[in-house]
């Protein structure tokens, strides 16, 4: 590679004369910082061309000669030394820029993607979320014997998601619902979606795990009503649905809706389905994991994950909170390994968030029992409320 990083001494400036216009000669490509360059621009005009820019950095044409005054000039207005990246030819310098400077891109796009301007819209959904459905498909979820992943009463409680959700969409011509087979057990995963207007290509997934577990022998015999791990996340991604097609909310963005299989075993269902959206090269904007949402066990109303997640992308959450649910707490904490879904798609270098039900230490003890009820969340569903709100704001926002 003929990169050479080209620091000048000030001995080499010194040598220069007075003239700065001196004619053009052999070309060169500089990566300078922006600053710098609208700077240099007002100095050498046509003989310093901009070809390419990214966050903070420009790669510019300008010609050998000039390189020197260039050095003294930087050295003198900002008190720095040489430091360009110079290249020889437009296309290396074309290219190397391009992936030296893939981060600053990337975090230039972010900056768009995660403001906020549909203040509105995000009112308007969030108005929108009711207790009373969502803990109706809580109690539904739960008298299933259990949701097991190689049970049948695994399949049936999949069956009614996807009847439920169809219902749910049936107004709209947009939206479908199917089933992502597993070859490996009996479990199906869910998946509705609803397509988006100008970038179907691109989407906006919001998932749960709809599998419970109980006990260590016969699973699959045992009973395991899973009412806060994870019907609670089931019944908030369905409220979430619900209060999207009550609005008409017609997004740009696909928006997918997933009831993932067998995560109680690890993670297998969020697993197979993110390494399919790798392999395909799907276009993932921003994935939100919802699994126990219904304990209100810390003084903080939400939780946000920090491990196995984009720290990115939670900030944008952070910001969603502080802005349109200023009501409500909200902290960090670390599941301290792969505790749920969200790591299925982090794995696969997908943007997710998980936003959690309390601090880890003060999490509902209930699960993976008999006794994970709704009961033991006062018989209602006031904490999931909290989390659809959240995910509405997120999705409004993240669309546009
Ligand atoms: N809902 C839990 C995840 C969870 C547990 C989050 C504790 C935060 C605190 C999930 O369904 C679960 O039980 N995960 C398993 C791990 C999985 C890889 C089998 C767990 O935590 O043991
Ligand atoms: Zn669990």
């Amino acid at each position: 590679m003929k990169k050479v990083m080209i620091a000048f001494a000030m001995a080499v400036t010194c040598l220069c004369t007075s003239n700065v216009f001196a004619s053009p000669q052999q070309e060169i490509y500089l990566e300078i910082g922006s600053e710098i360059h609208d700077y240099l621009k007002t100095k050498f005009e046509d003989r310093f061309v901009e070809l390419d820019s990214a966050a903070g950095k420009r790669l510019v044409k300008t010609d050998m000669d000039a390189l020197p005054w260039i050095s003294m000039l930087v050295h003198r207005e900002f008190k720095q030394c040489g430091g360009y990246f110079t290249f020889f030819t437009e296309k290396e310098a074309r290219e190397q820029f391009r992936m030296r400077n893939q981060e600053f891109f990337y975090e230039s796009v972010d900056e768009a993607l995660y403001k906020l301007n549909q203040p509105k819209l995000v009112k308007q959904l969030i108005t929108g979320v009711q207790e009373a459905p969502l803990r109706d498909v809580i109690t539904k979820l739960s008298s299933f014997h259990n949701r097991y992943y190689n049970a049948q009463t695994g399949v049936d409680s999949q069956n009614y998601i996807k009847n439920h959700w169809e219902d749910i969409l049936r107004t709209r011509s947009d939206a479908k619902v199917e089933f992502f087979e597993h070859s490996r057990w009996m479990q199906p995963s869910v998946i509705a979606s609803i397509q988006g207007s100008t970038a179907p290509d691109e989407y906006i997934v919001i998932g749960g795990h709809a599998d419970s577990i109980a006990g260590f022998w016969g699973r699959s015999s045992v009973r395991a009503p899973g009412a806060d791990d994870n019907a609670s996340g089931i019944a908030t991604i369905t409220e979430i649905m619900r209060v999207l097609v009550e609005n008409n909310f017609q997004p740009q963005r696909t928006v997918l809706f997933m009831a993932y299989a067998a995560e109680e075993v690890g993670l297998l269902g969020s697993k197979e389905i993110a390494q399919k959206f790798k392999k395909d090269g799907k276009s993932v904007v921003g994935v939100i994991q919802l699994d126990m949402t219904n304990f209100n066990g810390s003084k903080e109303d939400i939780v946000l994950i920090s491990d196995n997640t984009n720290s990115g992308q939670n900030q944008f959450m952070g910001k969603l909170l502080d802005t349109y649910l200023p009501g409500l707490s909200w902290t960090n904490d670390q599941c301290g390994y792969a505790c749920s879904d969200h790591a299925s798609w982090n794995a696969q270098g997908f943007p997710v968030s998980a936003p959690f039900e309390a601090k880890k230490r003060n999490m509902n003890r209930n699960i993976h029992t008999k006794n994970d009820t709704i009961a033991k969340s006062g018989g209602t569903a006031d904490h999931a409320v909290k989390f659809a709100k959240l995910t509405l704001a997120f999705i409004a926002e993240l669309d546009h």
